[in-house]
Order: C-alpha cells, then structure tokens, then sequence
C-alpha cells in the first residue's frame, strides 16, 4: 500500500513513484541506492495541474495518488518539463482519463513527442515567460534546455516560491522521507547525478542558474530523488561552482592544455608520444602532458579530457584495431562536450596499422576538430621518424594556439 499522503507545500503534493530497485539508469549511470519518478499535483481554486508523469511501469502507484488528492476532471494542465520515458510514461493513459486537461510541453519538444507518442495528440508550447492559470495559483514556465535534454524546461509557482525543476538538482536516490533534511545523506549521488547528466552541458546550467537567479526559491522540486526544501541556495551555488570550476591549475596561468593518451606493446607508439609530447610542449603558451592509458582510470579520463585543449591519442594496432583503453577514453566523451576541442591520433604498427585512422574517424564522429592526418610509424622509430613525432606535435600545439589552418570537414 502507498503512503498517499505526502503535502510539499500548502497547494502542492508529491503523487510520483518509488523505485528501490533500480541499479542502472539510462544504461550509463549506477543506482545504488534506487530512483524516484517524482511528479507533483498544484492545486488552484480554479483547477489543478498534474507536473509530469513517471515511467510507464509505475504508473499504478501514479494514479493511486493521483486519484487521492483529486478528480480527473479538475486536471486543467498537463505539464511536461521533459519527455524521456521516465516522466512521461504514464502521459497517454492520463490524458484518456482526463480529456479537458491541456497538454503543456515545451517548444523543443515538439517533435520529440510525435516520435514518442506515435499518434496526434494535442498540446500547447510554453517558452519562457509563457504563465499559466489556476486562479489563485500562477505557473511561469522557463527555458532550460539540454538539462538533460534538448527539451528540458522548468517552472516556478509565484504563490508558494516553488520551483519545478525537471532533471537540474535531481539525484538518484530512494527514500521515502522524501525532502532534504529527511532523507538518508544522498551527497554523493546528488553529485554523482551533476557529473553524469548535467556536467555535458555545463554552459546550459550556467543558463538556466542565471534565470533561476530572478526568483524567489524556497523549495526545489526536481524530477528525481529528494526534494530540497532547507536551502535551495546551496544547491545552487554547487551547480554554480560545478560549472564553472577548472580541475587543473594550468589554465590559471594562461597556458593551453594538450594531453597525449598512449598505449603502447614494445615501447614504440610510447617513443612516439614522447616525442609528439616534446614537441606540443616546445610551443610557447602549450603545457603538453602525457598519460599511459593502461593505468589511468575512467574518472581521470573524464577530467583530462574536459580540461584538455587538445588531446591527441596513440594507440598500437592489434587485430586490426586499436586497443580497447583508448575506445575507452573515447568513450568517455559522452560525458563532456567535444565540440572544439583539437584531435589528432598516431601510432606504430607491425602489419597494417589501422588504428590511428580509426581513432581519427571516431574523433571526427564526435565533433573534435582535426587539423592534421593520423601519423603512422611502421615498428621502431627511426632518427628522422622521430623528427616527424616531434613536428606533429609542434604543429598541433601551433593550431592550438590560433595558428590558422584548414579542419577536416565536420560530419
Ligand atoms: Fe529523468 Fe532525463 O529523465
């Protein structure tokens, strides 16, 4: 039996659902300590709005408490902030049940919503400053888009200081007790969740903090895990200080970062990233660094590779590809933004030595820029190969440093 009751402030209640069990999210993200699906009833003299619904296989718990704190023909609105599966998997089963209410969902998603839904259904777009009515409650919608989808929006209820979050300030964490100073210590995952779904799209959060900064907040309403009730503003400044910080202290100084990730079976592709390395670093206003990826980890990875002004990667050919360490580190970039970054790739070879070529195609899917052609050295360098190593790297810290040249066509 559902615990039905659950009042955030005097007009809003908390009608989402538990999830204890849940140990992976979107594939990506572990869960130890389970999800919530949250989503709220406003309730106005003239109506009330549902905001968001929950994944589609909790919807029985949905709707147990939905239907206890009111009728479906009081349901005036229908408020998406965002429309992945996990809030909006029991949308078209409510808009059955309640045929009055007005769907409202964002301008960027639009054409989500026929791609889920697969049938017509009617809505209304809100960008920011749109404002809703419930009679004596008042909604504004705010556009805070990428977090964590192109779609994303938020809202704030005037009456009560309330804001509707979407995804930004969630967490992954279940408990029951629902607000922040209840709850069990979710630190970690609340920062966990940052780095995995908002750090991608750091300049969208600064965005959205910069419209969040013209209300009044007094209670932060997200679609995940606890709801943050005792101090908003030092949920805030975390975002804040998450988005801006830089982890390495090179940047302070003025200098460009350059990083080359290596892996190597008999030292050569090591030679080549030395002398690449001697190379970048030669250049005036480059601090060039080097990494042996057979010891780095997926959190170091993350972080070179965010503070990196250009990252260049060697990796030996085996089996006709590169090595799995550097796949990994590629893969690594779906937690960051690519674009513009700086890419290139090397590498010696005993037989046919495609792997340069194939990082650089990957490199290229994900949008760096790559000025120059893999390099490849057929096993041991020699002197003037060498020379070449150190060339390379002297030309991609130039192009680093603003020197013009022409990029391979972005796809
Ligand atoms: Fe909780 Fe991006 O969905």
């Amino acid at each position: 039996m559902v615990d039905l009751i659950t009042k955030i402030t005097k007009s809003v209640d908390f009608i989402g659902a538990f999830d204890p069990k849940i140990r992976t999210f979107d594939i990506i993200m572990k869960t130890a300590n389970g999800s919530s699906y949250n989503s709220y009833v406003v309730r106005g003299s003239e109506g009330v709005a549902i905001m968001d619904t929950v994944k589609k296989e909790f919807s029985e718990d949905f709707f147990k408490r939905l239907e206890f704190m009111c009728d479906y023909e009081e349901i005036k609105y229908i408020v998406l902030h965002h429309l992945e599966p996990d809030h909006s998997g029991a949308l078209i089963e409510l808009m059955q049940k309640a045929p009055k209410a007005k769907l409202i969902i964002s301008g960027r998603a639009v054409m989500m919503l026929k791609g889920l839904i697969k049938s017509d259904i009617e809505f209304e777009v809100a960008n920011t400053g749109r404002i809703i009515s419930l009679g004596d409650k008042t909604i504004e919608f705010l556009s805070t888009p990428f977090l964590h989808w192109p779609d994303t929006m938020s809202s704030y209820l005037h009456e009560e200081k309330v804001l509707f979050s979407g995804d930004v300030f969630g967490s992954h964490y279940y408990d029951e007790r629902l607000f922040d100073d209840e709850v069990g210590d979710f630190s970690y995952a609340f920062k966990y969740y940052y780095d995995h779904i908002m750090r991608p799209f750091k300049q969208y959060v600064l965005q959205a903090l910069k419209l969040y900064d013209t209300f009044d907040i007094k209670v932060i309403a997200p679609l995940h895990g606890p709801i943050l009730r005792t101090n908003p503003q030092f949920y805030i400044d975390k975002y804040a200080q998450w988005s801006s910080e830089a982890k390495f202290r090179k940047h302070e100084f003025g200098k460009k970062m350059l990083s080359v990730f290596y892996m190597s079976s008999y030292d050569n592709t090591h030679l080549m990233a030395k002398k690449i390395m001697d190379g970048a670093d030669s250049v005036e206003g480059v601090v060039a660094s080097m990494y042996d990826l057979a010891s780095l980890d997926e959190q170091n990875m993350i972080d070179l590779l965010e503070e990196s002004d250009a990252i260049i990667i060697g990796s030996p050919t085996i089996n006709g590809d590169a090595v799995k360490p550097a796949w990994d580190l590629l893969s690594c970039m779906a937690f960051l933004e690519s674009n513009g970054k700086i890419g290139a790739s090397f590498g010696s070879y005993g037989w046919t030595g495609e792997a340069p070529e194939m990082l650089h195609d990957r490199m290229r899917w994900l949008k760096f820029r790559l000025p120059v052609r893999p390099l490849k050295i057929k096993l041991i360098p020699t002197e003037d190969e060498q020379q070449s190593c150190f060339e390379f790297g002297v030309e991609i810290a130039e192009i680093t440093m603003g020197k013009m040249v022409e990029m391979e066509m972005e796809i």
